[in-house]
């Protein structure tokens, strides 16, 4: 997983649109009563909660120490652990996994794979959504084309997210023993809150990018990128960024 340091209660405050949207995931896992549920990257368990409402038991786990505790202060009943995705050590525990915006994150994504279908009984069923591929390509290369104008074209990366095609990602979950039921490919233009939301979002997510260079260097290719992106991207006085997502479920043979 690429360094990135999370900022929960930020997140929470500026990027709840994650969680929002992933509500509408929920309705292709459609949670039943005393299922036995994983939540893979659940951040600040505003989706675990939903989950658990239909009677579900839940268990969110997350990379972040700081997104569990803010879990569990902000859901007491639940069960939240810190878990990095490529290390689950479940053993057929779970009918169902869930996951919402975190597979972009993975780079192990075999070893990821491996572990959701371990972690699963036969017959589970996998459902996620996360960044395909093309998925904030506006911001990235205007992050590239920024850098290239000030002489970093070199020392600044933008390919450190997962973001697969459809033939990709089933060939993937085929191989490792999963059957795909349905996986689709689809723009989702994403508001970002206030005029700062680009700038916000690139130092939030795309922190990355940027290490090897020095903070000022940073600050200077981020603010060519918001001029670059501003014409087509801050619309009626809204940011909107290029999201297209990845959903998928699948079942473990
Ligand atoms: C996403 O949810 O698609 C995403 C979020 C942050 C960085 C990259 C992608």
């Amino acid at each position: 997983m690429p360094e990135i340091a999370w900022d929960a209660k930020l997140y929470d405050k500026q990027h709840h649109f994650v969680s929002d949207y992933g509500a509408d995931v929920l309705q292709w896992l459609a949670p039943k009563a005393n299922e036995h549920i994983l939540d893979v990257g659940c951040g600040t368990g505003q989706l675990a909660a939903q989950i658990a409402e239909s009677g579900a038991i839940v268990l969110g786990t997350d990379a972040s120490a700081d997104m569990v505790a803010n879990a569990k202060t902000a859901y007491p009943n639940l069960n939240f652990e810190v878990v990095d995705g490529t290390k689950l050590p479940y053993q057929e525990n779970f009918d169902a996994i869930f996951s919402n915006a975190t597979f972009h994150w993975i780079e192990n994504q075999n070893a990821l794979v491996e572990g959701l279908l371990r972690s699963l009984k036969t017959g589970g069923r996998l459902v996620a959504e996360f960044g395909g591929k093309g998925n904030v390509k506006s911001i990235t290369d205007a992050i590239k084309s920024a850098a290239e104008q000030l002489g970093f074209a070199d020392r600044v990366l933008t390919d450190f997210w997962f973001f697969p095609s459809v033939s990709s990602y089933s060939s993937l979950l085929e191989l490792k023993g999963f059957e795909v039921e349905q996986i689709w490919l689809f723009d989702r233009p994403t508001k970002l809150i206030g005029e700062e939301g680009m700038q916000v979002w690139i130092s939030q997510f795309a922190q990355h990018a940027f290490k090897n260079i020095t903070k000022e260097q940073a600050e200077g290719i981020k603010k060519l990128a918001v001029e670059i992106l501003k014409p087509n991207y801050f619309i009626n006085g809204e940011w909107v960024a290029d999201y297209r997502r990845l959903r998928v479920k699948a079942i473990k043979k």
